[in-house]
């Protein structure tokens, strides 16, 4: 490192580590893969991932703990998601095993930049399968990278466990059948406008409705949506075109089996706001953030507070954060230590 990282401080940006994982897959398999310092990659100019987004990416951290040890979140349900993207657009599907192998081989390889326990930053782990070699016409790619990188990172949106405000797009991100679902590039090239269009109007980022009927709520930028109902049940949206987020299903579970709430995944209306009490966004950059209020076309629906934090909303995120950290008991198979030799 050239620089002391200034821990606390870190934003979600991009910061060149020591090394990331690389693996090919040619005639009809994977190679071993290696690790490799550079971080440039070196591919065709027909790679049909440039041309027609035959790519899919993950995003999961790396936590320090208290007693200095280094824990993965559910990697397991990372690895599973991402052969979901690949299935869906016609990519070689990662092994779990190499998945999960290669991801600790990543942090290993890059120990210095996971920040020490207790500064809020973890170490983001970005996986990507991208279709390569050369090809023109719109076709799956002969040749495939599978490759992970990782950076050291703060909160996603400013102020970390913070209340944040959204604005709902006319835009959508992806279709009733397409490839919302999927960890896909193309729904986060769809995304960048009326993201850019939300932060000029000062909110953190955009809510965006069902593509079908714009009645229902979807997503909260790159995070799931969730409520605690006025008689404390936790619902968040399900849908087709919904990015399945790993930290809702968690938040799902813990909601229910650690703080005694009722679940609930359903249809969330969007001139329905008036039935929770607290919302908030949740992903692996997104953490838990409170949303503070919601601009629709009517009005701007304030949930718990503008700058205070809901009991509840605190509760799950203390729970989750605990769990990742290491600090509380985790439920079976979600933490995954990482071993330094
Ligand atoms: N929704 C979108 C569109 C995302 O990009 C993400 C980030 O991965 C999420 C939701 C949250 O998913 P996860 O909790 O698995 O990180
Ligand atoms: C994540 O939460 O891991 C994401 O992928 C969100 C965003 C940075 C794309």
């Amino acid at each position: 490192m050239s620089k002391a990282i200034e821990w606390e401080k870190l934003g979600f940006d991009y910061i060149k580590t020591d090394k990331r994982y690389i693996s090919y897959w040619k005639d009809g398999a994977w190679d071993k893969g290696t690790l490799t310092e550079d971080n440039v990659l070196h591919i065709s100019e027909g790679s049909t991932a440039l041309h027609y987004g035959q790519q899919c990416f993950e995003g999961l951290k790396a936590y320090r703990t208290k007693d200095g040890s280094i824990n993965l979140f559910r990697p397991d349900q990372n690895a599973q998601r991402m052969q979901r993207s690949c299935s869906r657009l016609l990519m070689p599907e990662v092994p779990t095993e190499k998945f999960i192998e290669a991801c600790k081989e990543v942090v290993r390889a890059n120990e210095k930049f996971v920040p020490p326990y207790g500064t809020g930053a973890t170490l983001y782990l970005r996986p990507l399968v991208i279709g390569v070699g050369d090809n023109l016409g719109v076709h799956k790619a002969p040749e495939y990278i599978f490759t992970i990188f990782c950076s050291p990172v703060g909160a996603y949106f400013k102020g970390g466990l913070a209340p944040a405000n959204f604005v709902v797009s006319d835009y959508d991100r992806a279709a009733p059948n397409g490839t919302g679902a999927a960890k896909v590039g193309g729904n986060y090239a769809a995304s960048l406008m009326p993201g850019k269009n939300a932060q000029e109007r000062q909110f953190a980022d955009c809510i965006y409705l069902d593509p079908a009927t714009h009645k229902k709520i979807e997503e909260v930028g790159a995070a799931n949506f969730f409520g605690i109902t006025k008689d404390d049940r936790f619902v968040t949206p399900y849908s087709p075109s919904i990015l399945p987020s790993i930290t809702k299903y968690s938040l799902l579970y813990l909601a229910e089996h650690r703080l005694g709430l009722e679940v609930e995944e359903g249809d969330v209306y969007i001139d329905q706001l008036d039935d929770f009490k607290e919302a908030g966004a949740c992903g692996t950059a997104a953490v838990i953030t409170p949303i503070g209020g919601i601009q629709t076309k009517e009005d701007f629906h304030v949930f718990y507070s503008e700058t205070e934090v809901g009991p509840i909303t605190r509760k799950l995120y203390d729970e989750l954060c605990g769990i990742q950290f290491g600090d509380i008991e985790p439920p079976e198979d979600w933490i995954v230590q990482v071993t330094i030799d």
